[in-house]
């Protein structure tokens, strides 16, 4: 009997580079307080260059994609951690994921029907609201699956983690725990197995 087996693997990307994110320490919050059953890998975007069509002609696409559009493709389902810039999707999370999106086949391979959710702290009042907002066309053009059950949006992030990134502010602890209690759900419903079942994918 595979141990492993009922197991979901979920992998988690912050769309920050900054040292002292507060997205990439909301993402080391989720992966600290999964539901029993449940692993995440924290994926990086960290080292993926501009989008060049010419580059991914010739030498190919650089390892930081390759290697993080692998570990997507393996995973049950993805976990978007992102800033909010202008309103908007931060160009250096959008970019990443336009790479791992070319060509079609591998972004039917990395996205097609996954399981998707997002979510983001920001130092503002809104919390990314309009970030989150902005990603839902992008997921509906790469095929992934939104879960739309539940929303986190964390804001005046630096008033709810210490200096040293740890999550402090209680409620939205709770807020995260939930969430990740609702995406697993979501996550197992989509594979179609029952808990404890043998991976169907
Ligand atoms: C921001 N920030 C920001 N915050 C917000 O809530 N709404 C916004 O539209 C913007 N716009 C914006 C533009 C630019 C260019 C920068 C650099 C910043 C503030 C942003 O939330 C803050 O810098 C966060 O700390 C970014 O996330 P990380 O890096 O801490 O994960």
């Amino acid at each position: 009997m595979n141990p492993d087996a009922g197991r979901l693997r979920l992998i988690g990307v912050s769309g920050s580079l900054r040292r002292g994110s507060y997205n990439a320490a909301l993402l080391r919050a989720a992966a600290a307080m999964l539901p029993a059953d449940v692993d995440m890998t924290i994926g990086s975007i960290r080292g993926i260059p501009l989008y060049d069509a010419d580059v991914e002609a010739d030498p190919g696409p650089p390892a930081a994609v390759t290697g993080l559009r692998d570990a997507i493709a393996r995973a049950d389902g993805l976990l978007l951690v992102t800033p909010e810039y202008n309103n908007s999707i931060p160009g250096v999370f959008k970019n990443a994921i336009d790479w791992l999106s070319s060509p079609a086949k591998e972004a039917d391979r990395a996205f097609g029907g996954r399981p998707v959710a997002i979510i983001g702290a920001s130092s503002g009042g809104f919390g990314t609201i309009l970030a989150q907002s902005a990603w839902l066309p992008v997921l509906r053009a790469l095929g992934a699956q939104h879960w739309s059950g539940g929303r986190l949006m964390v804001s005046r992030a630096g008033e709810k983690f210490d200096a040293s990134g740890t999550l402090v502010d209680r409620a939205v602890a709770d807020q995260l725990t939930d969430f990740l209690q609702g995406f697993a759900q979501f996550v197992r419903a989509t594979k179609g197995a029952p808990e404890g079942a043998p991976d169907g994918r």
